[in-house]
């Protein structure tokens, strides 16, 4: 497995990646109902995904020609995509492209990364230095979102202030 910064043209595969990985991997948080599921994949389209990727720092984890994760941080320090493919699960995708994101991150000059957490994904961001940053908000649906944050370059003790570059987020 390889990570590389996300290209224009990866935009096919990895909109597939997360449909995917949306569809089959967060049970826990759409719990098959198919009006979240619609919600939550509507604006999952390569259009979109080629916009995100334009605009924002995104990188790809990469198994020879396949994508089989993908990962997008905005400038305000928010991480607004990190999806694996269901064939890829557990083998230390995420945790690479988190580890890429950050190193973008600390490039940038951005202190602290925020992002909103599915059901789902809550413990690997815990076993990886995030925190909660408060009670969850609606998310797609059914669906909650998790706002987390983790501030780079220090451990914050239990109960510290967050970060003052924490926005609140659109979920995606
Ligand atoms: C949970 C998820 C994000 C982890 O990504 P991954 O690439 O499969 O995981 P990695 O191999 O990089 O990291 C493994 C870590 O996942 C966590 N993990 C292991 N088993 C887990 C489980 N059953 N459920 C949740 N997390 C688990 C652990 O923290 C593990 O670290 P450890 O082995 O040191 O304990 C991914 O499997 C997933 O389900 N993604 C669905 C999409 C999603 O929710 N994305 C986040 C949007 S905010």
């Amino acid at each position: 497995m390889q990570i590389r910064s996300a290209r224009h043209d990866d935009a096919e595969q990895a909109c597939e990646v997360v449909r995917r990985s949306i569809t089959e991997l967060c049970h826990a948080d759409h719990r098959g109902d198919a009006p979240t599921l619609a919600l939550w994949l509507a604006n999952k389209t390569p259009d979109n995904m080629r916009r995100w990727i334009d605009q924002h720092c995104g990188f790809v984890a990469t198994d020879g020609a396949a994508i089989v994760g993908i990962a997008v941080l905005k400038r305000t320090g928010e991480i607004i995509l990190n999806y694996v493919s269901p064939d890829a699960r557990f083998h230390g995708v995420s945790e690479a492209l988190i580890a890429r994101l950050e190193a973008c991150a600390c490039e940038h000059g951005i202190e602290t990364v925020t992002l909103q957490s599915s059901a789902t994904a809550i413990r690997f961001y815990l076993s990886t230095g995030y925190h909660s940053l408060g009670p969850p908000t609606q998310g797609f649906g059914v669906t909650l979102c998790h706002p987390m944050a983790k501030r780079l370059g220090e451990v914050l003790p239990l109960g510290a202030p967050h970060a003052s570059n924490f926005e609140p987020a659109t979920p995606l």
